[in-house]
């Protein structure tokens, strides 16, 4: 059963006004997520009307603080692995439905397999009646715990399939499959992009990824929890450089005829992570190792040639800056902005 928290006429007139005052209806499924509201807002900024399906799992009511009362904006409180209100009239669909952290997919691993499957299926469905454009957030997981070095999208990856990853790793794999199918069968505009690890505000200070686990780990001043010896690399994007990109592929010409990587290609170890992390949030935390978890990658950093030559796209914001803003974002979040009264105060 769904919930409309905010209501605007979902299945009456046409959805695609004059170009100069909206540019159609778009639905955000995960729309309350981290990511996810930052698209929301870009989208309306754009002059889209802004539909966000979310089943609150990870997503909270508070990230769409910026955009409740926006008369543009509307959000129901729904789940997409079960049959999406019937009365969606739609002209572009971006799916970000899916817990994204491995403490959160893992929590109920087969519901999130069927968020990939049923949920993407559902979206899928609902594309062809309106013939709306859709967009999918798969991940660079579906490389797995990667041989070849960087990822370019060409790399089929190295997946486990019955690891305590694989709900996430396969159902956005099989969610890959699924869209690249409705464009061969139905014709259907189906743009895939393959995120890196991406961070900023509005991330949840609970919610088990590495960027937020270390800022909001220095802020406490406790020790900062390494998995294995920190040697192992990941590519950080910031929010805003990856929206932008969403956008991009979204509004290129024409949907390239495979996934596209985004994120960030600047690679740092974890253990280089952590003590830019006890600089900038001048922590006196230590760094404590713990044993690596199952099906960890080794290493990772995406080839974003694509993204560059056909969509203008590469990120603007390096790890310092977007440090720095993730930094201020949970000190105001968890102590009502410390840092900046305490430079003040000095
Ligand atoms: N942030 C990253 O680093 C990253 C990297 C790769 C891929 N992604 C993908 O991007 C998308 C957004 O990630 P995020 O970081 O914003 O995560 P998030 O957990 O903040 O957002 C996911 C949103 O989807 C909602 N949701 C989950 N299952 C749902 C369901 N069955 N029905 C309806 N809503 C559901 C959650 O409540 C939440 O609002 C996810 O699909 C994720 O897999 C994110």
């Amino acid at each position: 059963m769904s919930k409309i928290i905010k209501v605007l006429e979902l299945g009456s007139g046409n959805s695609r006004r004059g170009a100069n005052q909206n540019r159609g209806r778009a639905l955000v499924a995960g729309g309350a997520g981290f990511l996810g509201s930052h698209l929301c807002e870009r989208l309306l900024l754009d002059g889209y009307d802004v539909v966000a399906l979310d089943n609150f799992h990870t997503g909270k009511r508070f990230n769409l603080k910026a955009v409740l009362h926006n008369p543009r904006f509307t959000c129901i409180e729904h789940d997409i692995v079960d049959a999406l209100p019937s009365n969606l009239r739609v002209d572009e669909i971006y799916n970000l439905a899916c817990p994204a952290s491995p403490p959160h997919y893992q929590a109920d691993p087969i519901h999130t397999f069927k968020t990939s499957v049923l949920g993407s299926l559902n979206l899928l469905e609902l594309a062809r009646k309106h013939n709306a454009k859709i967009f999918q957030a798969s991940t660079s997981e579906v490389y797995g715990d990667p041989l070849v070095h960087p990822q370019p999208e060409s790399y089929f990856g190295n997946v486990n399939t019955h690891g305590p990853r694989s709900c996430y790793d396969e159902g956005k794999r099989s969610a890959e499959t699924l869209f690249f199918d409705y464009s061969r069968t139905y014709g259907l505009d189906v743009r895939v992009a393959r995120i890196f690890n991406t961070y900023g505000r509005r991330m949840q200070p609970d919610d088990g990824r590495v960027v937020s686990n270390f800022i909001v780990q220095a802020l406490r001043g406790d020790d900062l929890t390494v998995y294995g010896s920190g040697l192992q690399t990941r590519s950080f994007c910031y929010a805003d450089d990856l929206i932008e990109g969403f956008v991009r592929l979204m509004n290129a010409p024409s949907a390239p005829a495979h996934p596209v990587n985004l994120g960030n290609p600047g690679e740092f170890t974890i253990m280089e992570l952590a003590t830019l992390v006890v600089d900038y949030t001048n922590s006196r935390s230590k760094i404590v190792h713990r044993p690596l978890p199952v099906d960890d990658p080794k290493q990772r950093r995406p080839d974003i040639s694509f993204a560059r030559n056909n969509l203008g796209w590469e990120p603007k914001i390096n790890l310092a800056q977007g440090l720095a803003h993730t930094v201020e974002y949970f000190d105001t979040l968890l102590y009502g902005n410390r840092m900046a009264k305490g430079a003040a105060a000095s």
